[in-house]
């Protein structure tokens, strides 16, 4: 029976199983959403690990989702990568869905970059388009579904933890000038991501609601990791990849579907994988003091 609930101790046996098998330190984590798992090709030195091999790790269940934990540099940064991510549609708790990111704080990462394919709820998004996460409404939290949930452990972070600055403000503004030079035709999209259990695709009405919410691309994932992340001091930046378009009206015969995501995934994921790395560069040395 494979544990809901990890101790401080669990964390640690599973930072220090991964240090023993692996010399580098990772500095940057990078979580890989649908069809992003490609970034992992631009690491050098790549060392990976399955995840069913990780002591206390989950395993992914989602088509597009590798299932493996690769370190490696990229643009010379440390980094470690997850191909694959656990979701709450799967069933896992999300004590599970967010373990690698404590691992990850434990192992010595100091930012984490969040990717994600999302649906576009702003019209001005077009498919393909990469928005740059401002902000994110979590709606299953918002029900009481929190990754924080339950006895607050202070070794991780405070019972309490801010969310208005969740998303880097310094790395944001980077990512712009570094979208700039990058001269691609189509503008850097920036917006609010809000979270939705799934596994199903939204209603019209659903839709018409979240737009009303004020959230500019819906996906079902990245809130709780980011929360996590926030908790223990990690530097928090990430992007949504704008796979399909939402439908809003009644007369639409068109319907989402997970194919349509993966496929406008790899169109466009190339231009993510590459802004990322490019970004590498920019990523301070250092914790984020908060
Ligand atoms: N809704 C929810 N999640 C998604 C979507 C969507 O339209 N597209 C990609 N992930």
């Amino acid at each position: 029976m494979e544990k809901e609930e990890y101790t401080y101790e669990d964390y640690q046996h599973t930072a220090n199983w991964l240090r023993s098998k692996t010399t580098l330190q990772p500095q940057v984590a990078v979580i890989c959403g649908s069809g992003l798992g490609g970034l992992t090709d631009k690491l050098t030195k790549a060392e990976s690990f399955n995840y069913k091999d990780i002591p206390n790790f989950p395993q992914s269940t989602v088509p597009g989702h590798a299932g493996r934990l690769v370190f490696g540099y990229l643009k010379g940064q440390p980094c470690v990568m997850m191909q694959g991510r656990f979701h709450m549609y799967e069933g896992y708790s999300l004590r599970k869905v967010t373990f690698p990111v404590r691992v990850f704080h434990l192992l010595g990462v100091h930012t984490l970059v969040v990717t994600n394919a999302a649906g576009g709820l702003n019209p001005k998004f077009e498919v393909g388009d990469i928005m740059l996460i401002r902000d994110h409404i979590n709606l299953p939290g918002l029900c009481g579904q929190n990754p924080l949930r339950g006895p607050n452990e202070e070794r991780f972070g405070t019972r309490f933890p801010a969310m208005s600055d969740a998303y880097d403000r310094d790395m944001r503004l980077l990512a712009h000038r570094i979208w700039e030079q990058m001269k691609e035709q189509r503008e850097l999209q920036e917006g609010t991501y809000v979270m939705v259990a799934g596994p199903n695709f939204e209603t019209v009405a659903e839709c018409m609601l979240l737009q009303k919410l004020g959230a500019d691309a819906v996906g079902m994932s990245t809130v709780p990791e980011v929360i996590v992340a926030r908790h223990c001091g990690l530097r928090v930046f990430g992007f949504s990849l704008i796979t399909n378009k939402v439908i809003m009206n009644y007369e639409s015969h068109k319907t989402a579907n997970h194919q349509e995501v993966l496929d406008s995934g790899k169109n466009a994921a190339q231009k993510l994988e590459e802004f990322i790395s490019r970004l590498m560069d920019c990523v301070p040395q250092t914790e984020k003091t908060c």
